[in-house]
């Protein structure tokens, strides 16, 4: 079977879109209608007249498609495409957490599950985490979730002091300082950039931090220099597609990784065949609790707001 040719047909049959993540394999990322970072993505999954949503990402980005467009039909090919920085933070233990601070302003990270947004009081991505941050005043006291890293990052740039959770990614905790060292050492005139989920001393290499579309805009922006991508190995694929004399070198992971550059195996289990099926099958559906769909709306929609 020609795989594109019926994905294709299936999109205009079905009036589909296809979302996918710059971590998602390159064919997949191909075939979509757009490709983007989260902020990105929740933002198309906003605005959509599709009927169909076909979340080429994980659970938690086809979670949040279908909380801002809780009447469309959202598929995603592997129901088992998690995240481990979403699992580090289980609702039960984290609503204490938010109880034991009443004072606090509740600031998600959008990895996180529908339950989480819904204790919330903004959520944010990697692209306006900044300025989310900098739009709580001065004298509030924050708690930042789920992930430290992104946390830790945030106060260094800020100088707010923010309550963390802990928890992370295990892509971007993968990274070897001793294995990146060792590369620069070969690619002394290439620049480090990095995905601010990736630890302090990987972050503290780096020319530039930022989302997958920040790092994406900085390559374009610099393309005659030479780049160590400290990210998912993913998004070689479309920086190379659109800067392809930039010469790129994914940062290398630790010896105990399964790859020796980082991939993030929650991703890579969406396939071609699986987003077929879930086109044709318009199964497996994404459902959330409408009770929480009201509660995490809200804080997904003051990031929109304000991140026109
Ligand atoms: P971005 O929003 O930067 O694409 O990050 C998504 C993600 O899962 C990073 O690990
Ligand atoms: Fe989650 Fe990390 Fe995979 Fe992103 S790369 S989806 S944060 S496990």
């Amino acid at each position: 079977m020609d795989l594109v040719k019926e994905i294709n047909r299936l999109k205009k049959e079905k009036n589909a879109v296809i979302l996918a993540h710059y971590y998602q394999v390159g064919e997949i990322q191909d075939i979509a209608d757009y490709v983007g970072d989260s902020l990105g993505l929740s933002q198309k999954a906003a605005e959509t007249d599709a009927d169909m949503i076909v979340f080429a990402g994980v659970h938690f980005m086809a979670e949040t498609a279908k909380i801002l467009s809780p009447s469309k039909t959202v598929v995603l090919p592997d129901l088992n495409a998690g995240c481990s920085l979403a699992d580090s933070c289980p609702p039960e233990a984290f609503e204490k957490f938010t109880k034991a601070h009443p004072d606090h302003v509740v600031i998600t990270y959008v990895n996180c599950s529908a339950e989480i947004k819904a204790l919330s009081d903004i959520v944010c991505t990697s692209s306006n985490a900044l300025k989310i941050v900098e739009s709580i005043p001065k004298e509030t006291p924050i708690i930042f979730a789920p992930d430290k890293n992104l946390g830790r990052y945030i106060i260094n740039e800020t100088g707010r002091d923010m309550l963390l959770w802990d928890g992370s990614c295990i892509v971007h905790e993968a990274f070897s300082m001793e294995k990146l060292i060792q590369l620069h050492k070969k690619y002394p005139d290439y620049k480090i950039i990095a995905h601010p989920e990736s630890e302090t001393h990987i972050l503290d290499t780096a020319t530039y931090i930022g989302s997958t579309s920040g790092m994406i805009n900085y390559v374009k922006a610099h393309q005659d220099q030479k780049f160590i991508v400290a990210t998912e190995a993913g998004i070689l694929h479309k920086m190379q597609q659109e800067m392809p004399n930039t010469e790129l070198v994914p940062a290398p992971a630790k010896e105990d990784n399964t790859c020796a550059c980082s991939e993030c195996h929650f991703m890579k289990m969406n396939t071609m065949q699986k987003l077929y099926d879930c086109m044709l099958n318009e199964s497996p559906q994404i459902e959330v609790d409408p009770a929480i769909i009201e509660r995490a709306l809200l804080p997904i929609e003051r990031m929109l707001e304000l991140s026109k």
